[in-house]
């Protein structure tokens, strides 16, 4: 059975810089995944540790944190079937000039840390990400807010 499943995307800082940020989202909405919830913003230190909390001690980690809270981003909650997987295989692999051409990456990218868009890597991870960028009375349910609109 499908699951209906939520993701924290960003479009990172590299994509707000070269005009592509609307792009990425452009993409997934197009793919039929619903938009519920979107912000233009500035992650500061402390959100960015919390978000790649994960990444904690690795060798890349402080410059991770230094190039997300480079410039603003656009944080958006993507909803849909099976979303998770969905959008991973749409941004394709982290580093661009390995990922599938058609994918977000492989499209626009070509540099690890200059990947241009972030996704949710499981609905754990989601729902987690999600709690950290957006209050509840920041999201959408289609169903509530949007009577008629319904998810396929
Ligand atoms: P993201 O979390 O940003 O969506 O990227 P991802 O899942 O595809 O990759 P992840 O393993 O979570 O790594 C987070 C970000 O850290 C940078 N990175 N650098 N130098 C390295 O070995 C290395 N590995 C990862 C990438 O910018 C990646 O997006
Ligand atoms: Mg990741």
């Amino acid at each position: 059975m499908p699951a209906l499943q939520r993701s924290l995307v960003l479009a990172k800082p590299d994509a707000v810089q070269r005009g592509l940020a609307t792009e990425v989202i452009r993409r997934l909405e197009q793919r039929g995944l619903k938009i519920v919830g979107l912000k233009f913003m500035r992650i500061d230190a402390s959100l960015a540790r919390r978000h790649y909390a994960e990444h904690e001690g690795k060798p890349f980690f402080d410059g991770l944190v230094e190039y997300i809270t480079s410039a603003p981003v656009i944080a958006a909650v993507f909803e849909g079937s099976d979303a998770i997987a969905a959008i991973r295989t749409a941004i394709g692999s982290t580093n661009p000039a390995e990922a599938t051409p058609g994918s977000i990456r492989g499209d626009l990218g070509m540099e690890r840390g200059r990947n241009l868009v972030h996704a949710s890597d499981s609905p754990e991870s989601g729902a987690r990400e999600v709690a950290l960028f957006f209050q509840p009375s920041e999201l959408i349910d289609w169903h509530r807010d949007l009577d008629g609109w319904i998810h396929e």
